[in-house]
């Protein structure tokens, strides 16, 4: 107990601030011998009843807390927003910023020396990441888990992939709607995130890949006893960290970025992975830009899961999770520290695989060269990408006439209408969903297919946005188009009739449109005027960054670990 730690400017002085700052905890009963200098660990808690996919959050807090007092720490657990990604209107990303900076003033305010972060939930990762980031104290996450598969008429079902293919079989008229309400209560059959490979199970695998958390804590199920297990480890952990000085500085590093990037091709993970990496990365200082992503296109796809694949989470867990995906990779990941102060080789040491159906080899994978893909071009002169695992062969290299729509009511009114002018080879063109437009880049880019196409058959086009899409969504969906629509990108200039070409090998995206003719549409044009004109979401549209910057808000880049020295009273 003799290092002085963080806790110490708190609760080690024996004055008047002192006093009230012990005083004041005493009354939930904590005795003295809590505040005789050991590690206070914070537990910060995304858990809530509209966030439903976190809402075991509250029971994973226990084990750590078991952890800590068992490892001679003092845990405390404190709430912040949390983001419920099937919730939120206009779209969870909005607040994943306001997260961050709720996480990163709540750790850097009060008087703790570490940092357990508990969620799951889409942004409710990143978020969390981001914040504890700008303070940088050590840390380690543990995710809620996924729900348990999906049941339903005998099938195992996917949450999220399956709603979109259920809903485009409702509007060609395949599946009743009786059918349709049916399904929603098999899909999600216990706490816990969605148990495709979208953005939860995505972020929940990079963390354990980037050795932010315990191995194993990506795809234990949510309610699998073994992840409350994991919980108390990790309070145990987190109280060795403390003395270890480890902090988050020391294993986001730009090695582990760049596993992260390999690790996304080989889950088939979310195209959502991308603002993310990026924005935690600018909150450590570490230099990551969208081109870095292309990284993961020499990478095979090895976890066969929805969407990119057929399984769900709990077969993933099952097969033997993360550790045999990083066993797999073992040859192409790069030396990175983890929260376990070992090499992030370690965590996949004498994993063994218990179905090869479900985690390949990387010399049987599920598809070779799986990653993201980045397009530039003069419709998105600052990048775009596209996940080609999850797109048709056929139209990766494709050419075709936009069809646009100006905004997200546009395509709402008009999508479904029977003489809506478009064929199999339309690009299909949504503007004003980036990070100013909607505002908060919703999951709007897999743009459902126009009604008249679906009842022929067709199931996939060229889709094209300043959007993202969710986690769980497939289709030739380019997404993240920068600069967005409303910050004067060449995507606001599109018009209907014009033609556009994309070729994902070369790595591009081209407005068929003269320079001559773009620049003059371009003096033409003046942004949509604002819809938001206060609170929190005024300031986001005033000081977001664009996609290939991971839409973190300008003055929330990089961090500050000065300590904080002036007192309340
Ligand atoms: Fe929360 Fe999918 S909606 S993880």
């Amino acid at each position: 107990m003799s290092k002085q730690r963080r806790n110490r400017a708190w609760y080690g002085k024996l004055d008047r601030d002192g006093f009230i700052h012990r005083s004041w905890m005493k009354n939930q009963g904590f005795p003295d011998h809590a505040f005789d200098g050991r590690p206070i660990i914070g537990i910060c808690n995304t858990w809530s009843e509209l966030t439903p996919c976190n809402a075991g959050l509250r029971d994973l807090a226990e084990g750590v807390k078991r952890g800590v007092w068992e490892a001679g720490g003092f845990p405390v657990e404190f709430p912040v927003i949390s983001l419920g990604e099937t919730q939120m209107k206009p779209t969870a990303m909005l607040f994943r910023n306001l997260l961050a900076m709720d996480v990163e003033e709540s750790i850097r305010a009060y008087g703790i020396d570490g940092v357990v972060l508990l969620g799951g939930c889409d942004k409710t990762t990143p978020g969390q990441l981001m914040g504890a980031a700008s303070v940088d104290l050590p840390t380690i996450v543990v995710s809620s888990g996924p729900m348990l598969n999906g049941k339903w008429q005998g099938k195992d079902i996917g949450s999220g992939t399956d709603v979109w293919k259920f809903s485009e079989a409702v509007r060609a008229g395949e599946m009743s709607l009786a059918d349709f309400m049916a399904a929603e209560s098999g899909m999600s059959r216990s706490v816990g995130t969605c148990m495709t490979m979208g953005t939860a199970s995505t972020m929940a695998s990079l963390v354990e890949a980037m050795g932010m958390s315990l191995p194993t804590n990506a795809a234990l199920p949510a309610v699998d006893a073994r992840r409350k297990a994991l919980t108390h480890m990790t309070g145990r952990r987190i109280v060795e960290m403390v003395d270890e000085e480890l902090a988050m500085s020391k294993i986001l590093t730009r090695e582990a970025f760049l596993n992260a990037i390999r690790v996304n091709a080989a889950v088939g993970g979310s195209t959502n992975a991308v603002v993310h990496l990026l924005a935690i990365a600018g909150r450590v200082g570490v230099e990551l830009t969208l081109d870095d992503f292309n990284l993961g296109s020499e990478l095979p796809l090895l976890v066969n899961c929805m969407p990119s694949g057929e399984y769900l989470m709990e077969d993933f867990a099952y097969a033997g999770g993360m550790p045999v995906v990083l066993r797999e990779l073992s040859g192409h990941l790069d030396r990175a520290n983890t929260v376990m102060g070992v090499d992030v080789s370690a965590y996949g040491e004498g994993a063994e695989c218990w179905n090869r159906d479900v985690i390949r080899t990387v010399d049987d994978p599920l598809k070779p060269g799986a990653g993201l893909r980045v397009l530039r071009g003069n419709l998105a002169p600052n990048g775009a990408i596209i996940k080609p695992s999850a797109a048709t062969e056929g139209l990766l290299e494709h050419e075709g006439e936009a069809f646009v729509f100006e905004n997200i009511e546009d395509l709402k009114a008009n999508i479904d209408r029977d003489d809506l002018p478009v064929t199999p080879d339309t690009i299909l063109v949504l503007k004003g969903c980036g990070p100013k437009g909607y505002p908060g880049m919703p999951e709007v880019g897999n743009m459902p297919i126009p009604a008249r196409l679906v009842k022929e058959g067709v199931r996939d086009m060229v889709r094209i946005s300043d959007a993202r899409m969710s986690g769980t969504a497939f289709g030739t969906v380019i997404l993240h188009v920068s600069p967005e629509a409303q910050a004067g990108g060449t995507l606001a200039v599109v018009k209907t009739g014009d033609r556009i070409r994309l070729s994902v090998k070369g790595g591009s995206l081209e407005l068929l449109v003269s320079d001559e003719e773009l620049n003059k549409r371009c003096e033409d044009w003046t942004p949509d005027p604002a819809h938001y004109d206060r609170g929190y979401a005024k300031m986001y549209i005033d000081h977001v960054l664009q996609a290939d910057q991971g839409g973190d808000l300008d003055f929330l880049v990089g961090k500050d670990t000065r300590p904080v020295t002036r007192e309340s009273h």
